[in-house]
């Protein structure tokens, strides 16, 4: 088996057709984490950098609808069609098809390189579902961190975010500017902004998290899983911050 370990993605992103490339054998303390924090407060740049230090794979919910999307209408189940029309208007999308959608992806939680969920779960429904599912195969979660971040700050990241159509890397105008205009670092694709950064889906989107996502923190407080982490200062050292707080844990 090799060492590698890749953060491809593949079969998170496309379903149970994806190949993974490094099957994790060699993992001898696999880490098992959720991010939680408000819409922009830096959940996938984290998970990036975390997928860097701690080679757990960067698994996102929003990253498969918006994959997802990209496929001909045709090929598109009405669940998965529906879900675009959520996210282009900011709601969530219905708990129903999200566990669908996680649920033919189970294996990705089951591998032995660990995993970083981003996005997911994201009401009291998904969390008990997935907690069910990780009791029943014996799964046990490392953590599962609080990224905290004023509300000013979210619409400032939101509002400046650039994505990579082609490698989904996340860059902002101002705080992380790519080193050429409308060009990805990494992989040379087209920066775009997403549908849903636009003012008005921004705010559907921070009064779902509020009704829906913020009950989460309590859910995990009471499992003694909660690892807030203040979200302000440079990616760096807030991931710093995330791997010293969940050290202090093991
Ligand atoms: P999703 O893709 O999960 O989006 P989100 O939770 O709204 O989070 P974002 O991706 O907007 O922000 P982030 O916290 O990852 O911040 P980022 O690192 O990009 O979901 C999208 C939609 O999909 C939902 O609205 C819903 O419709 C649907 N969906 C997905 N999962 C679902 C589920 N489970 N249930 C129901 N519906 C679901 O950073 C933001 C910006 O800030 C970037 O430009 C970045 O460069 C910059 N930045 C990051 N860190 C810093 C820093 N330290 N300093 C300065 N700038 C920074």
């Amino acid at each position: 088996m090799t060492s590698e370990r890749t953060n491809d993605r593949d079969v998170w992103l496309h379903g149970p057709l994806g190949q993974c490339p490094a099957p994790a054998d060699d993992v001898a303390h696999p880490w098992r984490l959720i991010l939680l924090g408000a819409p922009g407060a830096g959940k996938g740049t984290q998970a990036d950098l975390l997928h860097q230090k701690l080679k757990a794979c960067h698994l996102s919910t929003g990253d498969v609808f918006r994959a997802a999307g990209k496929q001909n209408a045709c090929d598109q189940s009405p669940a998965m069609k529906e879900a675009q029309e959520y996210m282009r208007r900011g709601a969530l999308v219905p708990d129903a098809t999200v566990w669908e959608m996680v649920r033919e992806r189970a294996g990705c939680l089951q591998c032995r390189g660990g995993f970083i969920l981003d996005g997911f779960p994201r009401t009291l429904a998904q969390a008990e579902v997935l907690k069910e599912l990780l009791d029943r195969e014996h799964i046990p979660l490392s953590g599962v961190v609080d990224y905290e971040l004023p509300l000013d700050e979210i619409v400032a990241r939101l509002s400046g975010r650039r994505t990579c159509a082609q490698c989904k890397a996340v860059f902002h105008l101002t705080h992380q500017p790519p080193a050429v205009e409308g060009k990805c670092d990494r992989c040379g694709g087209t920066l775009i902004q997403r549908e849903d950064d636009r003012p008005e889906s921004i705010t559907v989107r921070m009064e779902a998290y509020n009704r829906s996502t913020t009950p989460l923190i309590e859910f995990y407080r009471r499992l003694d899983l909660l690892v807030p982490v203040a979200a302000n200062g440079s990616p760096e050292e807030i991931c710093a911050r995330t791997t010293c707080a969940l050290q202090a844990r093991t």
